[in-house]
């Protein structure tokens, strides 16, 4: 089965990119561009230190802050989809932070050519296709996020496909970031939020009634309202999920006590997704792993995982259909 697994075409749809920095990797960017990395950002065994979630956070901007140029951008870029490939993912959307490049002195146009110039190498090399998703960050607030969308929107280019928010779910409302989505709405992306993380299924309705968004970041605390699981099946809104991330970050105590058998059982789209893989010990391949393992699900469920992603993924019309073929011709 774990053979299977591994050759089974996987989606990525929910991966920060600054988040998937290995720990060596941070340390070698930060030693090349003269930059000293917070001590305390490290365990003795070299794995990023934190110990909740407004702690992850801030280790998640200290390691966003080894980066200094698009050649930096690039390097993360190739590196995550590198390994994403080794575990036979087939097309992956990464959330970019411009906030977070901004914060390093590196302009919004240096950091997309890097990480198009990364897509492209990791193509070549690898046969992985990349995409790209521009986020804001919720506790910098709407009119942060209004810059950052406007930006997006002035400099369209074909890799980036969506715009998305994360960062502290309690900070400001949704209803604020109305006017931030509207633009990305009436440029012609498709949007998704971090919602239903941290907050309750109150979160979630207020993604849904406030934001154009067709898929929501985690969403797994929709469980608790049956009456949202019923609107989500009913508004075909797709829920990215990320079961290593939630049992980390203390969302959930256990697999057991993880509610994506329920949402699965509800028929509701999800995909399974790394998040920020080196903080939380974990890449895409291992979730799809650990999910056979822990949710009991065989070779067919987990290839209708794919197929929803692929399905709710913000590629072109003629990348949907050629890797959905892709995914449908797989022979357990
Ligand atoms: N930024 C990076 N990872 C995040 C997460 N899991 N939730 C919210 N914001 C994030
Ligand atoms: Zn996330």
């Amino acid at each position: 089965m774990q053979e299977l697994i591994q050759k089974l075409p996987k989606i990525e749809l929910h991966s920060h990119l600054e988040g998937t920095i290995k720990p060596d990797v941070a340390q070698e960017i930060a030693r090349r561009n003269s930059v000293s990395l917070d001590k305390d950002l490290f365990l003795n065994d070299g794995s990023y230190a934190w110990h909740d979630f407004a702690d992850f956070l801030t280790a998640y901007d200290s390691v966003s802050s080894c980066l200094r140029s698009g050649k930096d951008y690039k390097d993360i870029t190739y590196e995550y989809l590198k390994e994403c490939a080794k575990e036979n993912v087939i097309y992956a959307e990464t959330f970019i932070s411009p906030d977070h490049a901004s914060e390093c002195g590196i302009p919004y146009d240096d950091m997309i050519s890097g990480i198009v110039s990364g897509i492209d190498d990791a193509e070549r090399d690898f046969g992985i296709i990349g995409r790209i998703i521009v986020t804001c960050v919720r506790h910098l607030g709407p009119k942060q996020g209004l810059n950052v969308v406007q930006t997006m929107v002035n400099n369209p280019h074909p890799y980036i496909v969506g715009f998305g928010m994360g960062g502290d779910e309690n900070a400001f409302t949704l209803e604020e970031f109305a006017p931030v989505y509207k633009v990305a709405e009436e440029a012609g992306y498709e949007c998704t939020v971090h919602a239903g993380e941290i907050c309750g299924p109150e979160s979630v309705w207020d993604a849904i009634n406030y934001l154009p968004v067709s898929r929501i970041g985690h969403g797994v605390n929709s469980f608790k309202d049956e009456k949202l699981m019923n609107e989500l099946l009913k508004r075909n809104i797709h829920l990215e999920i990320c079961p290593g991330s939630n049992l980390a970050l203390s969302i959930f105590p256990s697999w057991d006590a993880h509610p994506l058998p329920e949402i699965m059982n509800k028929s509701i789209s999800i995909s399974l997704n790394s998040d920020d893989p080196p903080f939380f010990n974990t890449t895409v391949g291992q979730e799809y792993q650990n999910s056979a393992k822990n949710f009991n699900l065989d070779i067919e469920d987990l290839k209708k995982i794919s197929l929803m992603a692929m399905r709710a993924s913000f590629a072109n019309s003629k990348i949907k259909t050629l890797l959905i073929e892709k995914i449908q011709k797989f022979k357990s």
